[in-house]
């Protein structure tokens, strides 16, 4: 599929982007090891989370729907999940493959992970040391790739570790580990990344333990089913928050999003630019913090990116980009090395569609260097990414020309009617398959 994007136009309205990623994964992970029905709203109809979807029903979980974003997960309990009769196939999801061999570890069967050419390349070592220190037997390919082979029948024994980056999906297939695991698991990070693990196994009854930065549990306990209402996810409202804030004339209202802390990197630093976003109606929806958030066009200026908000904000940096092409200014990215292992290199893949729109930039090992400028038009490629793709197409609001954006099929992976949603906004793209 392919995007084709006339220049100009504004963002005005009211809408609900689809259920949080990030959410939607741990929902069906924790109903399947919990005892009883688990009900899911809001739930992601996205690929990503479909994945997940299907590699606990071939491990024999019962699961109902989706049917508009309503799922029920008939849990198993802890022990309860069998052997896969195939290699799992996590598709494009680095969510899935790594929190799933987490809890594979602790199985007392063999599993085998895999998923598409982009997962493939991604790097897995970060979750096999852990893992391994933990007592696990796991085998990748070469460079520590998928497939990832996980023995079953290993006891595993609660370890103390350091995360070498700031990776919520490392901490995640931790502690999840730790739920198999004799003894207290625990785990620090050099920076506070998502912490909807910890929030949703204290959901279902499982006691997390926060202290002075350590993260801890203990293994044997249980988790009892519960009802999750998954928020809108931040991630796909970036990129309205920032297509409204650079579109002259623009007046949008995004309801029900999940704000939690950990989360809103995107929303600080487009302030610290200059945007009006303003939040309303701030509640709690199941442990998890959401609020309405309305955003007007505002000038943005380049700034120096705090070091501190890059981990808040991993997922938003290429939207983010776009939002500097357009600021008066330079704004410049540092720390962000954890952008080269996404499902691209988005560094490159942002510099290069870019500097193809006539954006002038510089990219550094950690991060880029921006200015701000007039936007052309031209072809743009995705390298198979979603976030790609979508932070070109809300490019055209400030574009001169047409904007083509090739290679789009992977926005399904995240934002399943990404496209008409942005339509009915004010966007003016149209998908073209074939
Ligand atoms: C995710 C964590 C982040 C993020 C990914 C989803 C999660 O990855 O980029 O889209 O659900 O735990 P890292 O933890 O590898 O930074």
């Amino acid at each position: 599929m392919e995007f084709k994007l006339q220049p100009g136009g504004d963002i005005t309205g009211e809408a609900r982007v689809p259920g949080d990623k990030s959410i939607s994964h741990r929902s069906i992970m924790l109903g399947a090891l919990a005892r009883g029905v688990t009900r899911i709203s809001g739930f992601l109809e996205g690929e990503d989370a479909l994945a997940t979807v299907a590699a606990f029903r071939a491990m024999g979980v019962r699961i109902d729907g989706p049917e508009e974003g309503v799922v029920t997960v008939h849990g198993v309990g802890l022990k309860g999940l069998s052997a896969p009769a195939a290699p799992l196939d996590l598709g494009n999801s680095g969510t899935s493959i790594r929190l799933l061999a987490g809890l594979l570890a602790g199985q007392s069967f063999d599993s085998e992970l895999t998923g598409d050419d982009s997962l493939r390349g991604r790097p897995m070592g970060r979750v096999m040391t852990p893992l391994t220190l933990m007592g696990a037997q796991i085998q990748g390919a070469a460079g520590d790739r998928p497939p990832l082979r996980i023995s079953g029948h290993r006891p595993l024994s609660g370890i103390r570790y350091d995360l070498p980056m700031a990776s919520a999906q490392v901490k995640s297939c931790v502690l999840l580990a730790g739920l198999y695991a004799s003894g207290t698991t625990s785990v620090t990070e050099p920076a506070p990344t998502r912490d909807h693990t910890e929030r949703m196994l204290r959901g279902f009854g499982y006691e997390v333990r926060c202290e002075d930065g350590v993260i801890s549990l203990d293994g044997g306990g249980a988790l009892a089913a519960t009802a999750i209402d998954v928020p809108a996810d931040i991630s796909s409202a970036a990129f309205f928050l920032v297509a409204a804030s650079i579109a002259p004339g623009s007046d949008l209202l995004l309801t029900h999003v999940g704000i939690n802390p950990t989360r809103i990197g995107v929303i600080n630093i487009l302030q610290l630019m200059g945007a009006d976003i303003v939040l309303r109606n701030q509640r709690e929806v199941g442990g998890e913090p959401v609020a309405d958030i309305r955003v007007r066009h505002a000038p943005l200026r380049g700034i120096e990116i705090p070091p501190e908000q890059v981990p808040l904000a991993i997922d938003e940096f290429p939207a983010l980009f776009i939002a500097a092409a357009c600021a008066e200014g330079r704004t410049v990215l540092r720390g962000a090395e954890e952008l080269r292992v996404k499902e691209s290199d988005r560094i490159a893949a942002m510099a290069e569609g870019l500097t193809t729109l006539g954006i002038a930039n510089q990219v550094l090992d950690d991060g880029i260097v921006i200015d701000g400028g007039t936007l052309g038009g031209g072809v743009i490629h995705t390298f198979h990414d979603h976030r790609i793709a979508m932070s070109f197409a809300i490019a055209a609001l400030r574009a001169e020309s047409e904007i083509r954006i090739l290679d789009c099929d992977n926005v399904a992976t995240s934002f399943p009617g990404f496209d008409a949603l942005a339509r009915g906004l004010g966007l003016q793209i149209s998908a073209m398959t074939g």
